[in-house]
């Protein structure tokens, strides 16, 4: 089933609600940032109180940014975020999974000691968040016609592509958040709710704690063709763009490319 929605408005005049997580800075700022000069009215997940970013875009778009405190990992922040969503409209009708963390200090291989509690703490983010957080948005999504399920991943998490040996935390929780969406996408897909499984390449962001500036792409030039692929039907990347198989759950590059699980 493809459903195709006008996903652009007037700001000021929208329908169409969303929520990010992890919008501060990156890549979930450049998204928020690209929802709203749609005119989508943006639920924003805060987690870095000192980051001013976000607080300036509001000032821009003051009737359709909400910011909200959110942090993924932790259950009570994401029913209350969930709450204060439900206070403001009755229904979501795209909901970006981006939030995501790597480890700053940087583990070799096997064959130096590992970090199991620093492990435990990318799973909490990375893999259980985003289930979290669509486990609590759920009653919202429900009550929409788009039903959109978004999960930014990463090519770390794909078993039979990814070559590399260190980063256990990233590369396995990546993994864990893929066969997450999977069950997900076999449980709901047969209720209407669509999918999309995103890669958005090596960007110039904070994951490391400081923007990493030897990095491929801007988190905009990332953002772009992530949310032509999150509102569309179509796969934006083609000269002639073909329909989404909303049936067939993939994980997408941001050139399109497919990536194995
Ligand atoms: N950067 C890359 O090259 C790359 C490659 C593949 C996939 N990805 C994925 O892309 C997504 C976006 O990452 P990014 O590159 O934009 O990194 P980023 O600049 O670090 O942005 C991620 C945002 O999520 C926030 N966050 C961290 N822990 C959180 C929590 N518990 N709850 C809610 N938010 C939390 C971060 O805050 P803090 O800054 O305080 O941590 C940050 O604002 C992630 O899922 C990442 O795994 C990135």
């Amino acid at each position: 089933m493809n459903i195709s929605l006008n996903l652009d408005t007037k700001p000021g005049h929208t329908d169409h609600h969303a929520v990010v997580t992890g919008a501060d800075r990156g890549l979930g700022l450049a998204m928020t940032q690209g929802l709203l000069a749609r005119g989508w009215r943006v639920f924003a997940g805060s987690y870095l109180p000192d980051w001013p970013q976000l607080g300036d875009l509001r000032e821009q778009y003051p009737d359709l940014l909400v910011i909200l405190p959110l942090d993924v990992s932790s259950d009570a922040s994401v029913l209350a975020a969930a709450a204060a969503v439900e206070e403001r409209t009755r229904s979501i009708d795209l909901l970006i999974n981006n939030a995501g963390v790597i480890s700053e200090r940087s583990e070799d291989s096997i064959r130096i000691s590992q970090d199991y509690e620093e492990m435990t703490r990318l799973y909490q983010v990375n893999a259980l968040g985003p289930i979290r957080v669509s486990e609590a948005f759920l009653p919202l999504l429900e009550r929409s016609e788009l039903r959109r399920l978004c999960y930014v991943s990463s090519e770390a998490g794909s078993i039979g592509k990814a070559e590399r040996t260190a980063w256990f935390g990233y590369c396995m929780s990546k993994a864990a958040l893929n066969r997450g969406v999977r069950m997900l996408f076999d449980r709901l897909r047969p209720d209407g709710y669509t999918f999309r499984l995103y890669h958005p390449g090596w960007l110039r962001t904070y994951m490391s704690g400081t923007r990493n500036e030897e990095a491929e792409l801007e988190p905009e030039e990332s953002a772009a063709p992530a949310l032509e692929y999150f509102l569309g039907s179509t796969l934006p990347w083609d000269d002639q763009p073909h329909a989404v198989d909303e049936d067939r759950l993939v994980m997408r590059d941001y050139q399109g490319r497919e990536w194995p699980w």
